[in-house]
Order: structure tokens, then sequence, then C-alpha cells
């Protein structure tokens, strides 16, 4: 039996879609389950020349025989999620939990404009709004919303029950460890805990049943939004060093920063995690774009790993080396 929780360790935006489709797509997990906040996450998956941009589903949906499913702690856009499961046609396998809450119209609209738009710089996808109201319990739940009935199970049930038939199970994480409403720098942080203690909660598993943590970061450090980032650097000196990027819900230009080692250390503690994957590797070290073994990297590569290492006292087990799912460097035994 294993279960496998998979959490950013940054700011969001590491790199965790690819390395939890790789996960699901590898290691067979006959359920992948998200946690996380809701639909202010985007992972971006590259499988061969099709590209995916996930908001709502797990990650995993690459897998054709696993089960997808929200816990009870997300917040769901129905619409969102309703485009999901026709666009990557997973109907028949896809499922969220009869407690996950709703967003709705009045949820958006409080989330894209003043102080939460202005100052937090939130998605604007009205997550925030929608956990404040399910914290104030009037908040509406998908077992209230009669289009959602197909998809509705007891997703605690499910998880716990694949994982007492000895069956794998992928637990995704969104956002990043800074973003936790608890452990992030507040207020400048999301409406959830997101370390792996806060995504078992949000699918129903209790900490004895967690086998293994990995936790993403990528090889440099991002931001969206606002709050602070230390090192951060001007827009020009991103560009000249290939760290561009741009946020998959929003499109705002992502604000970055070198690798940091005390970000990365208390991300470890927070989540206990006891693997590390480092991703987009090729984007600072170009040779090694493509490369699935450890050998062939260069070495400035494998040195900029072993410090990762060393500095952390984690061992690194998956090296991300390029945007499709197979760019992978997997170093499990
Ligand atoms: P909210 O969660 O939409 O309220 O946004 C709060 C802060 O968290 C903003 O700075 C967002 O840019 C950031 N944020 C929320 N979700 C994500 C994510 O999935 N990746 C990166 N940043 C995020
Ligand atoms: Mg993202």
């Amino acid at each position: 039996m294993a279960s496998t929780v998979v959490v950013g360790g940054f700011f969001g935006d590491e790199g965790k879609g690819k390395i939890i489709s790789y996960l699901a797509l590898h290691d067979k997990p006959s359920i992948v389950v998200r946690g996380g906040a809701g639909p202010n996450a985007g992972h971006t998956i590259k499988d061969d020349d099709k590209t995916y941009k996930v908001r709502m589903l797990p990650s995993g949906f690459l897998n054709k025989d696993a089960k997808v499913m929200v816990g009870p702690g997300v917040v769901v856009n129905p619409d969102v999620l309703l485009k999901e499961v026709n666009d990557f046609g997973v109907e028949g396998r896809a499922f969220l939990d009869f407690n996950c809450g709703i967003i709705e119209k009045s949820h958006r609209d409080a989330d894209s404009q003043g102080r939460l738009k202005e100052k937090i710089g939130s998605t604007g996808s009205g997550t925030g709004p929608a956990n404040a109201e399910r914290a104030m319990r009037t908040l509406k739940l998908a077992k209230e919303i009669e289009q959602l009935k197909p998809y509705l199970i007891d997703v605690p049930l499910e998880v716990n029950s694949a994982l007492d038939r000895n069956e794998n199970v992928l637990i995704e994480g969104t956002q990043g460890t800074h973003l936790s409403l608890w452990h992030g720098t507040y207020p400048f942080v999301t409406t959830k805990d997101v370390t792996a203690s806060g995504i078992c909660a949000d699918v129903g598993i209790g900490p004895k049943k967690v086998d293994d943590v990995i936790v993403v970061f990528k090889a440099y450090l991002t931001r969206v939004g606002t709050g602070p980032m230390p090192g951060e650097l001007s827009e020009e000196e991103t560009s000249q060093l290939g760290w561009e990027e741009f946020g998959t819900v929003t499109g705002r230009l992502r604000r970055a920063a070198e690798f940091d080692f005390e970000l990365a250390k208390r991300a470890v503690m927070l989540s206990s995690a006891n693997q590390i994957s480092i991703t987009k590797l090729d984007v600072r070290f170009p040779n090694c774009a493509g490369i699935t073994s450890y050998n062939e990297l260069e070495e400035d590569a494998k040195s900029f790993i072993k410090n990762i290492e060393e500095k952390l006292g984690v061992k690194v087990t998956l090296i991300g080396t390029g945007p499709s799912i197979n760019d992978v460097i997997d170093l499990r035994t």
C-alpha cells in the first residue's frame, strides 16, 4: 500500500502538475485526489503536443484507469469543474465530495475588486470569499446543487477504503507552503492551509496513513501576486535568466528570485517531507533538457542538486528536465 502526498514548497507554480501527472501514470494509483483551496490553483500539463490547463480536477487525470476526486475541503466552481470533466474526457471517473463548498457569482465579484484584488492580489476566482462563507456556515455545499448529483461521492471513505485494499493513492496539493493561511506570509496568502497536513485534512486521510510526502520546488523562486519575496529580481534580470513565467489562472507575469534555502528548509519541516522534487532544472541548465538519467546531467547541474540535498537533509528523488510528462529523472528506489 502507498499513499503519496505532493505539496508545493514555495509560492505555488512549482510544477506540481507535471510531477503529479508523471506519478499518476507511473505509479498507477487507483485514485488521484485533490485537496487545497479551489479554482485559484492552475496546473499546466504537457502531453506530447497537447497542453492542459487544470484548475479544478486533479492533475493526475491522464491516467485513464484512475478515478479522480476532489476532497470536501476544496471549494468548487461547478462551471469550471463541468467544463474540465468534458474537455478532458473524464466523465464516469470524476467525482467530488458531497460536502465540497460551492463558489457563486457573488464570491467571484467580491474577489475581483477592492482590498482582495489590490492589496492581496487574489486570483479573482471567488475561492477566498467562498471559504470565508464556509467558516460562517452559510456556504452552499455540492449536495445542494442538482447538476452535480451524478458526480457526488464520499471521498474520505473511497480514499481510505482504497488504502485498506492496498491500492496506491496519490494526494495532490495545490498552491505552495508559503501561501498557507497558517504558515505563509500573512496576509499575502491563500485561504487554506496548504501544507501536507492541510491537504490530507481536505481529503479526509489521517497522518498515520501517509507513506510519502514529496515537496516540490522549482529550481528558482517565483511568486504571482503581492507579498514579500526575498531577493526579488527586476523584470530585466528575470528575462535575462530566462525565468519569465506567466500565471496559469491570471496570466500575470510572475515575480522571480534565486532558489531560497530558508523557505525550502521551512517547507520540508512543515510538511515532514521525506522526498524532494526539483522542477525546471532545464531552465537553469539548458543542457539538461529532456534528460531522464541522472548520470547524463552535467556537473554543475549535479552539484546544484547535491547542494540542495545537503542543505535540506532530504533526498531529491524526482527531477524535472522539461515540460513534457516524461521529462523526469526518477531516483526513487
Ligand atoms: P487567492 O487565493 O486567489 O485569494 O490569492 C491569494 C494569493 O495567493 C495571491 O497572491 C495569489 O496570486 C496567490 N495564489 C493563489 N493560488 C495560487 C496558485 O495556485 N499558485 C500561485 N499563487 C497562488
Ligand atoms: Mg499554478
